[in-house]
């Protein structure tokens, strides 16, 4: 007799942490070096601030820091051992190699499966995709998913259309092997590329095109740029489509969504959005204010801070929607889990590593 199917594996989320360095950037100090104000930056964005890095800090340290709280969350006796890091950025710390085994060896997990995803602002909710595929598969039985980058390491200081508009951060999530029904289980997914779409956002220098091309490189060749205005349509349209396509595989009515969390790219995007595919703007989460466009860390972050604002329940609804260069876009669902640790706000300052801690345990 043929032995009866494995039953379906899904990756369950069951911890969250986010790390924003310390250094605040206000549109006012912007205005001080750019032809800028923060009446135009807060009217066409939402963007009242963001944080960036200071010199020697970098992704990994920022990925390190909030997988170190999503880490103790999902696990405060630290026994039940990660066995995959996946690391989403636009901004590694190298070209070669990637940034997650660094972060891995960070969190003290060297010897984990460990590998970058690399799909800009979309890259959080690709990550997800893969976590839940490695999980489904049986490759993998627990993941950390960190969404972490440092813009302020490619934007052009002189280039006001996307100085005002990015910042430093870091979201991250562990993904647990549980079962398809409970609450925190993520999926189905909608995802999609258009590689026409390469020059709308993108840095041109650093790769394998501008080196072979046999031309020297342009000083700004090392800078992200982004055709703002085609963009912008591009965002509302494909992030609507791609909810709507999940929302159907998901068997959800757009009125049972209790919380829209969209890639944070502009204010007036996520109002649309929202508009677009029907769910009341109050229901859409949003942190771009205070912290602007953080790419692929926007929906962690945004999920981190909702919960520790007390505003996400066991049982709620969320429909996650991403659009990012490449062009990248990808949706997913989740029922929100009861997570058992308390809710904390976001730091800014390091958190001690687990085996610092454990050391300061043991010589007290
Ligand atoms: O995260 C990945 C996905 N990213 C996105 O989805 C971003 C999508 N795009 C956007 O969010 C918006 O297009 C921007 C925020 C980038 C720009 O806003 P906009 O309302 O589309 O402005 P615009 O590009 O049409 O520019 C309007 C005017 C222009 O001046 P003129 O030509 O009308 O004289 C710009 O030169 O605003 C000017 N401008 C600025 N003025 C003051 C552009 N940037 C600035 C600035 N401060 N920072």
């Amino acid at each position: 007799m043929a032995a009866p199917p494995a039953p379906a594996r899904a990756a369950v989320l069951c911890g969250t942490g986010s790390f924003l360095p310390a250094r605040r950037v206000s549109n006012d100090m912007l205005s001080a070096t750019l032809d800028t104000s923060d009446e135009w930056i807060r009217t066409r964005t939402g963007i009242g601030a963001r944080h960036f890095t200071d010199p020697g800090t970098t992704t990994s340290d920022l990925a390190a820091a909030a997988g170190a709280r999503a880490l103790a969350d999902a696990d405060p006796s630290g026994v039940d051992a990660v066995d995959t890091v996946v690391v989403a950025t636009t901004t590694p710390d190298r070209p070669c190699p990637g940034t997650a085994p660094v972060v891995a060896a960070k969190l003290g997990l060297s010897g984990a499966a460990a590998f970058d995803v690399s799909a800009v602002c979309t890259g959080f909710v690709y990550g997800l995709a893969t976590a839940t595929g490695l999980i489904a598969a049986g490759a993998a039985r627990r993941v950390l998913l960190v969404g972490a980058e440092t813009y302020s390491s490619i934007l052009d200081p002189a280039d006001r259309t996307t100085s005002v508009i990015f910042g430093d951060a870091a979201g991250a999530v562990v993904l647990r092997a549980g079962d398809p029904d409970e609450p925190g289980a993520v999926g189905p997914f909608d995802l999609g590329s258009d590689g026409d779409g390469v020059d709308l956002i993108t840095v041109r220098g650093g790769g394998a095109e501008q080196r072979l091309s046999g031309r020297p490189a342009e000083p700004g060749d090392r800078y992200f740029a982004m055709a703002g205005k085609q963009v912008f349509w591009q965002a509302v349209r494909h992030m609507a489509k791609s909810s709507r396509a999940v929302l159907d595989s998901a068997g959800w009515r757009v009125d049972e969504v209790d919380h829209l969390v969209g890639h944070q790219a502009n204010i007036r995007i996520l109002n649309r959005l929202a508009d677009d595919i029907g769910v009341p703007r109050e229901r859409s989460i949003t942190n771009i204010a205070e912290v602007g466009n953080t790419s692929a860390a926007s929906i962690p972050l945004a999920l981190d801070q909702a919960r520790a604002a007390g505003r996400l329940h066991t049982g709620d609804r969320l429909l996650l929607t991403a659009f990012g260069g490449g062009l990248t876009w990808g949706s997913t669902v989740l029922t929100w889990p009861n997570l058992a640790g308390p809710a904390q706000s976001t730091p800014t300052a390091p958190p001690l590593s687990r085996s610092q801690s454990r050391s300061e345990e043991s010589t007290r």
